[in-house]
């Protein structure tokens, strides 16, 4: 995008807010870095399975726990039945920063425990469909970070899959935080625009996405 048109920070839905340009290009580099070496395992990548016999079209590795539908594990039973990676100190402070930056609030930040990361690599137009992070026992703030192809996030509503909802694009660098009234707000990426992305991240093609959660898990 232009970066001659500037975009403010925003709060799209109550307790769901966009910080454009929040990471730096240094500190996006140092996540697709250590994106990369935790996808050379213990615990690959993976497209995951659903119930029901589809196979989601992003890729996808979890950090602290293991995500998998509808539940988390310490181990990836549905890929290798590896343990996944250590949720690492670095990752926490990241996420106390985000909290603060996107609502202003250096207490929520402080309080904030995120204790796993869902990676997803959107490549090969992956998409991901409307639905809300609900297999959390915390109702804490989930953080976004985005890198690489610039996509549509829809953030929708609490009640239903469909309107109202928002569609906001999110650039390499953007933080987007929802937590409070919008935690269980149903949100889905419907389009990545291919090639938008800035090599110098490292990532040289698709979109990186890594989302903090707390788990609410012992
Ligand atoms: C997700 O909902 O887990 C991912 C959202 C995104 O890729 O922006
Ligand atoms: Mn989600």
């Amino acid at each position: 995008m232009d970066a001659l048109i500037p975009r403010p920070r925003r709060e799209v839905a109550p307790g769901a807010v966009h910080v454009p340009g929040w990471l730096s290009p240094a500190g996006q580099r140092e996540l697709v870095t250590a994106c990369r070496a935790w996808a050379m395992g213990p615990v690959p990548m993976r497209h995951t399975r659903l119930p029901r016999g589809g196979v989601m079209s992003v890729r996808t590795l979890g950090v602290g726990w293991h995500w998998r539908p509808y539940a988390y594990e310490r181990t990836a039973g549905d890929v290798n039945g590896a343990r996944v990676p250590e949720f690492p100190d670095w990752l926490g402070d990241l996420g106390r920063r985000a909290v603060t930056a996107a609502y202003r609030d250096p207490a929520a930040g402080a309080a904030y425990r995120p204790d796993t990361a869902l990676v997803n690599l959107y490549q090969d137009g992956a998409t991901m469909g409307m639905h809300q992070d609900k297999d959390e026992k915390s109702a804490a703030p989930v953080v976004s970070l985005s890198i690489g192809d610039t996509c549509v996030f829809r953030f929708g509503n609490t009640a239903t899959r469909g309107k109202p909802y928002t569609d906001v694009e999110l650039e390499s660098g953007d933080l987007f935080v929802f937590g409070g009234p919008s935690r269980f707000a149903f949100h889905g990426v419907p389009k990545v625009r291919p090639g938008t992305g800035e090599p110098a991240t490292g990532l040289t093609s698709g979109r990186l996405n890594v989302t903090l959660r707390v788990t609410g898990l012992e």
